[in-house]
């Protein structure tokens, strides 16, 4: 590899921190928000519980539908505009990736939780682009592990509502506290 397309040492340890610790709340985060999701959908949960070969599914519509990672940052490289609004060269914008994820121009009935939706494929829960998500696959595979394993034991699971809280979070979205009956 030439000299000059090598990171710096910086960027590999930056790069380093990122693969050991950018997976570690987020795969929480989809893990609680996937188990929130089926225990507030008692039938989807019934249909997953039955059929493991649909966990995979409602694990992708939970990024959509309760984006893990709501927001991520760019640098605008240029002078442009994005619908109607002027963006400066240099400027820092906050992209929601949880709202585009509900964005209604792109997914049918976007606030509902449906496994069966057929523009799943659409969200951006990982970002796009040249710094889409490096642990993608392994985020979803860590998550539907756990998850099977917690069916398998319990099969049935229902939320404690009095003792739970909605997912939330601007940047990181989960539920702080998750109590299920099973
Ligand atoms: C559900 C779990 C996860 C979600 C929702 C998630 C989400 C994201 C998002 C939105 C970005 C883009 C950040 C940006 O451009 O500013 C990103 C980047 C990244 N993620 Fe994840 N992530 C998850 C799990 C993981 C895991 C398990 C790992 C590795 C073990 C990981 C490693 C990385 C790395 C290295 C980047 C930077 C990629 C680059 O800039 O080229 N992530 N992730």
């Amino acid at each position: 590899m030439p000299a000059e397309s090598r990171l710096e040492d910086d960027e590999i340890r930056r790069n380093a921190l990122i693969i050991f610790f950018g997976g570690i709340s987020t795969v929480e985060a989809l893990i609680l928000n996937t188990v929130h999701a089926l225990a507030t959908h008692p039938e989807t949960l019934q249909r997953v519980a039955a059929d493991p070969a649909l966990l995979p599914v409602a694990i992708e519509e939970t990024i959509r539908w309760r984006s893990p990672v709501q927001a991520v940052t760019r640098y605008v490289t240029r002078d442009t505009e994005l619908l109607g609004i002027a963006l400066q060269k240099g400027c820092l914008v906050n992209c929601m990736i949880g709202s585009a994820n509900r964005d209604e121009a792109v997914f049918r009935d976007p606030d509902r939780f449906d496994i069966d939706r057929k523009d799943l494929r659409h969200h951006v829960g990982f970002a796009v682009g040249p710094h889409h998500c490096l642990g993608s696959r392994l985020a979803k595979a860590e998550a539907r592990i756990a998850i099977a394993a917690l069916l398998r034991r319990y099969g049935s699971l229902r939320l404690d509502a009095a003792a739970s809280t909605e997912p939330s979070g601007y940047e990181f979205h989960q539920p702080s506290r998750l109590s299920l009956q099973c």
